[in-house]
């Protein structure tokens, strides 16, 4: 999830894309853009700006469901039917377990479940209904709608950690959310959709309570307002007050990849709790364009980091990446063909082209000092020179492409390859690399590494690796003497094997334990579980602060503890913790063979025969 984007995307990142592209385009949609990222500062306050200044009567909903759709839908794609597919078992048999593994396990379940406690109770008492609390001044952020995010990203870990007194107040009070308003003037609709109303959709599979699916019918009608446009893609970063107006909507010209295509686990998941085929029509006809268009990118496949959405042109732009501004498009492909039981088999399809041309030219084998076996998944720049197409691998890391050791590790079990599997397993190991070789045991949000020529072997050079991290810093080996380029390095904070950490934060995401979270529950791998406990020990005793968690600036600090920024982001709550505790459960609890999670760890039911 983002700043922006679902995997929430380094301002930087978008800053630098979008410098490039008002550079060589000229023609940026900047509409798309005005609420781009999280705005530093503090809680708006800015009461819910009611569009007209008209009272709003009566159920909720009614007044997008009112609201005349200026573009309507002549015939609905139906949603999909018939008898689900067997698809192939994802867990793995788990015998029985001793009871000395059961107490270890059980203490450190206990030992998450305990941290998300004192951080509910802390939202609870300084910052109920707003969307995050700020753990270190204990004051309250509304950055995403201001519908409550962190009440309704946590209600389905409130559930599944067995907090039913917290989980029935949770549910009575988001009773008194109102999506017919915002505090923001633009609502990031992918965040809206993903957070809302995934975190409503997957309370209410678990729980059976029926106001939730109220709710979730509520934000999925004022969702299906931002593809009332002429060509029926979405407006990603949407202006609720004029739609709200009547004003008509034309799809932005620059929007980023993640942004339009993550709609089809909840929009299909929507349409089948509720029998209205509407929302699987809308996220659908976004999937159709992206499929006839997949063969047709310069890294045909994959599609570009950003897309032209009003002339439904997705294969101009040249940078192709799993991570940031990307993501979570494919990771929706295996993860949707599972949640309809393998009846719509253009996702396994999808699914399966994109990952042998990522698997091809996106995955790096890195030189590393003990020589370790992993992968990292960088960003390839493709361009056509002299009508052929000529990659370039940019090789950075970033803790957000953590989810697609888990993504392939699944997808491989769903489509039987082993092959993506054995991938996912080694881009997992990575980023479990990752935290082990920083100082503090916490992986940063981006990071750059030396590719090895071969994936088969790869002899550690420390004159190599020191060059690297040289060229990287705007220096050359060349230049100066070895004491210096000694002074250099160890002036970077670089642990041996990255060349460069251009983002030290670390956010409280949840990319990396998710990936091992999956890859326990597939392989059974006891190590995996010790990784995850160490992860966890590391994050808790870092980001502590008196009432909660709370995110960190620099992660390479060695001399000092590091200082923190004061936020909080309602993934912690609903994601991070979340796969911490899942991962130390029986693994029937929230069974990989019964759900899917969505990209903000919400479980899903999927269809079974
Ligand atoms: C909902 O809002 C009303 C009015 O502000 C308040 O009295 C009530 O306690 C709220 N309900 C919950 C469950 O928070
Ligand atoms: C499995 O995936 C790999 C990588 O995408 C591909 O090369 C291979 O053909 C696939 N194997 C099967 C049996 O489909």
């Amino acid at each position: 999830m983002p700043v922006l984007s679902r995997r929430r995307i380094g301002a930087y990142l978008l800053a630098g894309l979008l410098v490039f592209f008002f550079l060589s385009f000229r023609s940026l949609d900047t509409d798309g853009f005005t609420s781009a990222g999280r705005r530093p500062g503090v809680a708006t306050s800015a009461a819910g700006d009611h569009p007209d200044g008209e009272h709003v009567t009566g159920r909720p909903q009614s007044r997008w469901k009112r609201l005349k759709t200026q573009y309507p839908v002549t015939s609905f794609r139906p949603i999909p039917t018939g008898t689900p597919l067997t698809l192939p078992k994802v867990q793995k048999d788990f015998g029985t377990e001793s009871d000395a593994d059961r107490k270890e396990r059980l203490l450190r379940q206990h030992r998450v479940k305990d941290t998300f406690t004192r951080c509910w109770n802390s939202y609870r008492e300084k910052a109920w209904m707003s969307d995050e609390l700020a753990p270190v001044s204990g004051g309250r952020k509304d950055f995403f709608g201001g519908w409550g995010a962190t009440l309704v990203d946590s209600l389905d870990t409130l559930w599944i950690m067995g907090m039913r007194s917290e989980f029935n107040e949770a549910v009575a009070a988001v009773a008194n959310i109102s999506f017919e308003t915002s505090k923001e003037k633009d609502v990031n609709v992918f965040e809206t959709n993903i957070r809302y109303l995934g975190g409503f959709l997957a309370a209410y599979d678990l729980s059976g309570d029926e106001r939730l699916l109220e709710k979730a019918v509520e934000v999925g009608e004022m969702l299906y307002v931002a593809f009332d446009t002429p060509n029926r893609m979405p407006i990603t970063r949407w202006n609720w007050n004029d739609a709200a107006r009547g004003k008509a909507q034309v799809a932005h010209e620059n929007v980023l990849l993640a942004e339009i295509g993550t709609f089809s686990l909840e929009f299909t998941r929507l349409s089948l709790v509720t029998g209205d085929p509407k929302w699987f029509d809308a996220s659908q006809r976004v999937m159709e364009a992206f499929q006839t268009q997949q063969p047709k990118t310069h890294l045909p496949g994959l599609w570009p980091v950003l897309v032209n959405a009003k002339k439904m042109t997705f294969n101009e732009h040249t940078d192709y990446t799993l991570g940031a501004m990307a993501d979570s498009l494919y990771e929706y492909l295996p993860k949707t063909y599972a949640l309809v039981g393998g009846l719509l088999p253009m996702y396994r399809e999808m699914y399966q082209s994109a990952m042998s041309t990522a698997i091809r030219h996106n995955l790096f084998r890195p030189m590393l000092p003990d020589q370790e076996d992993i992968l990292v998944s960088g960003l390839v720049t493709a361009r056509l020179e002299d009508g052929q197409v000529v990659t370039k691998l940019k090789p950075e890391g970033q803790h957000l492409v953590c989810f697609a050791g888990g993504m392939l590790a699944l997808g491989g079990k769903l489509i039987e390859n082993q092959t993506h599997v054995d991938r996912g397993e080694k881009l997992t190991n990575g980023c479990v690399w990752a935290y082990k070789a920083s100082p503090l045991g916490i992986m940063p949000e981006t990071f750059f590494m030396l590719p090895c020529e071969s994936t088969r072997q790869c002899k550690w050079d420390e004159q190599l690796w020191m060059q690297a991290a040289l060229e990287k810093a705007g220096m050359s080996i060349n230049d100066i003497n070895p004491e210096e380029a000694a002074a250099q390095i160890a002036h970077r904070r670089l642990p041996k094997g990255f060349t460069a950490i251009p983002d030290a934060r670390y956010i409280l995401r949840p990319e990396a334990i998710e990936s091992v979270f999956i890859l326990y529950r597939i392989t059974g791998r006891v190590d995996l579980l010790e990784s995850a406990w160490a992860m966890f020990r590391a994050i808790d005793s870092n980001t502590r602060t008196e009432l909660a968690n709370s995110a960190l600036h620099d992660i390479t600090v060695t001399e000092e503890k590091p200082s923190m920024s004061d936020s909080m982001e309602s993934f912690w709550l609903g994601e991070t913790l979340k796969y911490f505790y899942l991962v130390f459960s029986e693994p029937d609890l929230i069974s990989l063979d019964e759900y899917v999670f969505n990209t903000e760890a919400h479980p899903l039911k999927r269809l079974l025969p």
